[in-house]
């Protein structure tokens, strides 16, 4: 991967190779850190880039932040700012990731939540595909558990929770597989590694609830919308069994990184009919058209990244 020309570091836009930290921040050690992702779409006709909806996301990240009792000066406007000048210095003329990550700056030995000092820090770089195999993929079970509310709050975006992310895609990807689907501590269905879950089942799309330990995605609100408001669809929120997978007609996961990838196998059993099926392929389309500012219904979610380009 190539390194970002620059980095938000200390309040201010800094060359990358400034933005360091010392080896004895709080962060780097436990974990403690929220962070989040936003993608731009570059939109070749309007020679724009846009963010997709970064409001969202950075409303996430605040509500992370909350989580872990981060005092941060920010709004999420404010970080909508910082993303904007990063995105104009690094002057992306293509889809690009954003990595914006708080952290406790506190160079010091101590566990704990309290009395420490928050930081944000935020990176960017071009960015295409998440996965190989967004239009087939196979996955399996995974042999992990989903962090538990009471455990590392899943619905937030917390550093070190994503030691369990870790675990579940190596293992997944070491046996041959694409990805994996964890269940929680019930033994229901929570999400993918880094990405929500969606099955359909008899025509209806089925989706594990937020209570059931999964990451509060932007992309799964999106997705529903999309499957309600334009495609007809049904849409129920509800715990889901490892073996109605297995008998899916249609499954897919979804996030800012992977988009929407199609399941097409899990454990060596096809979903349906084994191929990127119609739902899936529809839905895919209406989002890459949302993401790209091409669906004038969704224009507000998109934030153009240079002025008096676009609008
Ligand atoms: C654990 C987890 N679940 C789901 C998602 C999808 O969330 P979003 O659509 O907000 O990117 C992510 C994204 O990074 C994630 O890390």
């Amino acid at each position: 991967m190539t390194l970002p020309n620059f980095a938000f570091f200390k309040g201010r836009i800094v060359p990358y190779s400034e933005a360091k930290v010392g080896v004895l921040t709080h962060t780097f050690n436990y974990g403690t850190g929220v962070f989040g992702g936003v993608r731009g779409y570059w939109n070749t006709e309007e020679e724009q880039l846009f963010l997709f909806r970064p409001y969202d996301h950075y409303q996430r990240f605040l509500e992370s932040a909350k989580l872990m009792l981060m005092e941060l000066p920010h709004t999420d406007a404010d970080l909508v700012q910082f993303t904007l000048d990063l995105c104009r210095a690094e002057d992306f003329r293509t889809d690009c990731y954003i990595r914006p990550i708080s952290y406790f700056a506190d160079e010091i030995i101590g566990v704990r939540l309290h009395g420490l000092h928050a930081d944000v820090a935020m990176m960017a770089i071009p960015f295409g595909s998440y996965v190989e195999n967004e239009e087939g993929s196979h996955v399996t079970f995974s042999s992990w558990r989903r962090v538990d509310d009471n455990m590392i709050p899943a619905r937030g975006k917390i550093s070190g929770a994503y030691v369990n992310s870790a675990f579940i895609k190596t293992d997944a990807q070491r046996s041959g597989f694409d990805e994996a689907i964890v269940l929680n501590q019930d033994g229901h269905i929570a999400e993918g590694s880094a990405e929500n879950f969606f099955i359909v089942r008899k025509g209806v799309v089925c989706t594990p609830p937020i209570t059931d330990n999964i990451l509060e995605g932007i992309t799964r609100r999106t997705v529903i919308m999309l499957l309600r408001d334009d495609l007809g669809v049904e849409v129920v929120e509800r715990p889901l069994d490892r073996t109605e997978v297995y008998l899916a007609e249609e499954a897919f996961f979804c996030g800012t990184g992977v988009q929407i990838a199609a399941i097409t196998a899990v454990d060596h059993r096809p979903i349906g009919s084994g191929i990127l099926g119609p739902i899936t392929k529809e839905l895919r389309r209406l989002y890459f058209d949302a993401v790209r500012g091409r669906f004038a219904k969704y224009r507000d979610f998109c934030v153009p990244v240079y002025p008096g380009k676009s609008r």
